[in-house]
């Protein structure tokens, strides 16, 4: 583990991963470390400074399985299909891990002792101003949760594949029409050590400089 705030925050930041396979299913996550998570989630940037963003916090054992039931209706052919166009492509060794470990959780999901849905209090519009400045005021602060409950030993899986069903979850869930679930975070404490810096292309590879497709110079 780093020293410095820079080290550590540079450390969170490359190994706070999407934990599918290594949730603890047999460890409850205290409420209270959560909601301290979701303090500190609560400082990340929001359009208007206005608060319209909730969190849902799910343990009823029922309802887990009933939305890891919606989540697999979909969620099941979805990876299925995936699958197979990765196997059909050839070898792609991280594609197909990503989905192995998928469809893991997918099998697994109603045993994750804690669910979290993360929802706005409005419906996002259709332009792109509407767009950006909707999901730009919730999706920050979902990250800073699943960095602040890394940093506690708690792993969460940012997922979407139940809102394929999601006015059925509105239901189940007693939510209002005018609000939108953002993600599910399946949450459990992690088990092993610590996390391998996913592999993403380098800044200079993905970073244009003053023009489109122009490259940022290489420092003199
Ligand atoms: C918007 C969004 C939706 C996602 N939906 C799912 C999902 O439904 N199920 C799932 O297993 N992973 C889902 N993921 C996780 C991605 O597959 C994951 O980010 C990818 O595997 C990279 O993993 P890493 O962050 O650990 O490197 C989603 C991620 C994002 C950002």
């Amino acid at each position: 583990m780093a020293n410095s705030p820079v080290e550590s925050l540079d450390y969170f930041l490359t190994t706070t991963k999407q934990v599918r396979r290594r949730l603890d299913l047999t460890r409850q996550v205290p409420t209270d470390v959560v909601l301290e998570c979701i303090d500190l989630a609560s400082r990340a940037p929001i359009g208007g400074n206005l608060e319209r963003n909730r969190w849902l916090l799910i343990d009823d054992a029922e309802t887990r399985l009933a939305l890891a039931d919606l989540y697999s209706r979909f969620g099941r052919g979805y990876l299925e299909a995936g699958q197979k166009q990765i196997e059909s492509m050839g070898n792609d060794s991280t594609a197909a891990r990503v989905v192995e470990s998928s469809m893991y959780l997918l099998e697994h999901l109603h045993e994750v002792p804690l669910m979290i849905i993360p929802i706005k209090l409005d419906r996002p519009g259709t332009t792109t101003f509407e767009q950006a400045t909707y999901w730009g005021s919730v999706t920050p602060g979902v990250w800073s949760l699943q960095l602040a409950l890394r940093a506690r030993g708690i792993g969460s899986a940012w997922t979407t594949l139940h809102l394929q069903h999601e006015e059925d979850a509105a239901e189940l869930l007693g939510l209002p029409v005018s609000v939108t679930q953002i993600a599910l975070l399946p949450t459990a404490y992690f088990t092993g050590d610590g996390f391998h810096p996913a592999r993403r292309r380098r800044a200079q590879e993905i970073t244009y400089y003053n023009r489109w497709k122009e490259p940022v110079p290489a420092p003199t």
